[in-house]
This record gives C-alpha cells, sequence and structure tokens, in this order.
C-alpha cells in the first residue's frame, strides 16, 4: 500500500524493458443474468448475484499478468469488505500492488446485467477509484517511467490520467473508456489509442470539433483520428475484429469465430494482451492479433477476470486460419 506522497517503487530486477503499469479503476462486478436486458422503467426476474472483482484497469492488469505479463497496478480501493474482493483477482495474477491505495469509504462498484446473447451493460459508481488524482500518479512517477507500457482507461478521475504524459517515457496504451473531457494533449500521447466505434466518434468530436459528424467506414474512422496526429489507433470492432491506423497504414485484424456467453471485460482482455505483445516488442499489428484471439477467448466464460487464459493455454484461431 502507498499514500499519495509515498514513491511507488519497483523492485530492481524488473525494472526496463518488459514491465507494464496499468493506471486505473479497481471494482468489484455485481452480476445480475436476465433473458434480455430491461426496458425503461421495467422490472425483469434475474438470477446470479455474484460480487466478483472488475474494474476496467484491474482487469487489463490481470489479463496481462495472466499472460506472462510483468505487471504493476496504481489505483484505489476502499475500506469496506468489497476491498478484498477487488484486490482477489489481482493478487491470484501476481500483479504489483504496491500502487494500490485505500482510501476511507466504499471500493468501486459496478453493476453489470449480461442478457442470454452474452451482451451486457454497465452502471460504474466510481467509490474508491475517485482517489486516484493527479497527487497518486505523480507519486508513482518512477515506476510509470520505468515502464515499457503505460496503460490507461477513463475510470479514474481525468487529473489522474492528464498527469500521466508528463511521466511516461514508454509507450502509453491509452483506452479512453468511457470517454470523458480531456486536455488533448493526453488524447494525442496516445500510442496506441484503442477505441470502439463510439468511442471513436467521441475522441474525433474532441480534437476536431469542426470535423463533420457524417458517418464514416472504420477506415475512414481510423485514418481520421491518426490525421489529428495520433501515432497509432487500434480500432475495435467487436465480431468484424479490429483496425490497425499507425505510420506503415492500415491493418485490418481478424476476429475468431466463438460462441459468446459474456462479453463482460472482453475488451479489457483484448487490452490487457496487447500491452504483452506490445511489452515483448512486438509490431503493433501483431500484437493486435493477440488481443483479437484473447479478446474472443474471454467472451467465451462467464465475468471479466474469471473469463481470461493463462499463458499457453489454446486461444481460438482467428478467422482466416479457421477457414
Ligand atoms: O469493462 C468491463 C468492466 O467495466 C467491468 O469489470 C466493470 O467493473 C466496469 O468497470
Amino acid at each position: 500500500m502507498i499514500d499519495a506522497t509515498t514513491r511507488l517503487l519497483i523492485p530492481e530486477a524488473e525494472r526496463g524493458a518488459g514491465t507494464i503499469v496499468v493506471v486505473g479503476s479497481i471494482n468489484v462486478d455485481l452480476i445480475a443474468h436476465v433473458r434480455r436486458h430491461p426496458l425503461p422503467g421495467e422490472t425483469l426476474h434475474g438470477s446470479g448475484g455474484q460480487m466478483l472483482p472488475g474494474g476496467k484497469g484491474a482487469n487489463q492488469a490481470v489479463a496481462a499478468a495472466r499472460l506472462g505479463g510483468s505487471v504493476h497496478m496504481i489505483g484505489a480501493v476502499g475500506t469496506d469488505p468489497q476491498a478484498a474482493v477487488g484486490r482477489s483477482g489481482l493478487q491470484a495474477a501476481g500483479v504489483g500492488l504496491e500502487g494500490v491505495r485505500e482510501v476511507e469509504g466504499p471500493t468501486g462498484l459496478a453493476i453489470v446485467t449480461v442478457a442470454e446473447d452474452g451482451e451486457n451493460s454497465i452502471v460504474v459508481i466510481a467509490g474508491a477509484n475517485a482517489a486516484v488524482d493527479a497527487a497518486q500518479v505523480t507519486a508513482a512517477r518512477e515506476a510509470i517511467g520505468a515502464a515499457a507500457i503505460v496503460v490507461a482507461q477513463g475510470e479514474i478521475p481525468r487529473e489522474g490520467i492528464e498527469a500521466l504524459p508528463a511521466l511516461v517515457t514508454g509507450r502509453f496504451l491509452h483506452n479512453p473508456a468511457p470517454v470523458m473531457e480531456l486536455d488533448p494533449a493526453v488524447l494525442l500521447a496516445s500510442d496506441p489509442l484503442v477505441v470502439n466505434e463510439h468511442e471513436a466518434a467521441l475522441v474525433l468530436a474532441q480534437l476536431d470539433p469542426g470535423a463533420s459528424a457524417a458517418e464514416r467506414s472504420p477506415e475512414q474512422t481510423a485514418e481520421a483520428l491518426r490525421a489529428t496526429g495520433i501515432a497509432s489507433v487500434v480500432l475495435t470492432l467487436g465480431a468484424q475484429g479490429a483496425l490497425v491506423a499507425d505510420a506503415d497504414g492500415l491493418h485490418a485484424v481478424p476476429a475468431a469465430r466463438v460462441t459468446a456467453v459474456d462479453t463482460t471485460g472482453a475488451g479489457d482482455a483484448f487490452i490487457g494482451a496487447l500491452a504483452v505483445g506490445l511489452a515483448r516488442g512486438d509490431a503493433l499489428p501483431v500484437a493486435a492479433r493477440l488481443a483479437s484471439q484473447v479478446g474472443a477467448f474471454a467472451a467465451t466464460g462467464h465475468g471479466a477476470q474469471p473469463s481470461y487464459p493463462q499463458a499457453g493455454q489454446a486461444l481460438p484461431p482467428l478467422s482466416e486460419e479457421s477457414a
């Protein structure tokens, strides 16, 4: 545990190339299984009720660590009994928790509704994640500066995320989900920016408010994001795979054909795997192919972290390979 004024130290042996630092949220996911999602004003019967470790930051850290990454987490849990649940997946995966502090009050909570077709809807209550501010992030400057890959999402305060570009010396893998108003310099520092089509439109509107809101193809969207000055972009397309845009052009990344039972956290598994690939020196399009397989694997199991593969586990082939 650290407080906001304590510097986060990573053991000497683990520094340098290959280390991944995830700056982000730690939640407990309260799961409700329903036949279909309720309409506004409607009450439905459901099942489930489990409390599972979640949060986009923690999920990404766990996914990366399970694949063999050397991962450290910077975040916060509360002083309630749920804190142990929030930390449990990180601990089991061997994620370094020196940068996770405990703040008075509740741990972050996500109410996750999963329908029969595997699609989910989520309401997030920040709890302790609201305390991951610029002071806490800056206190971890040594770990952030030593990391090959620094990963961030959108479930901590904007000040915490906006403190990152000045500290990152490796690659800044930025997944602005959910999208919030950010200093454009933070968006432009992303390398890669990882977004779905909805998030891409919101980011484009921030970076280029004058741009037409006309519909774009995925290729046009990825190119428009690159044209704003972002070094590299990964546009995730669900069952259609993903598109990578970098200095070498556009690269299509196929999806793996799987029967999805629960897509909760599948996008986070994609990002954790992407971080592992980049940390070991893979080119972005190569890392994105591993990410696509790992994201698909995660959709075949229930919950977020419980559905993630371990290093060496068989992954579903990408559709071009299975054809
Ligand atoms: O991306 C899935 C995650 O979003 C869930 O685990 C939930 O905690 C929310 O943060």
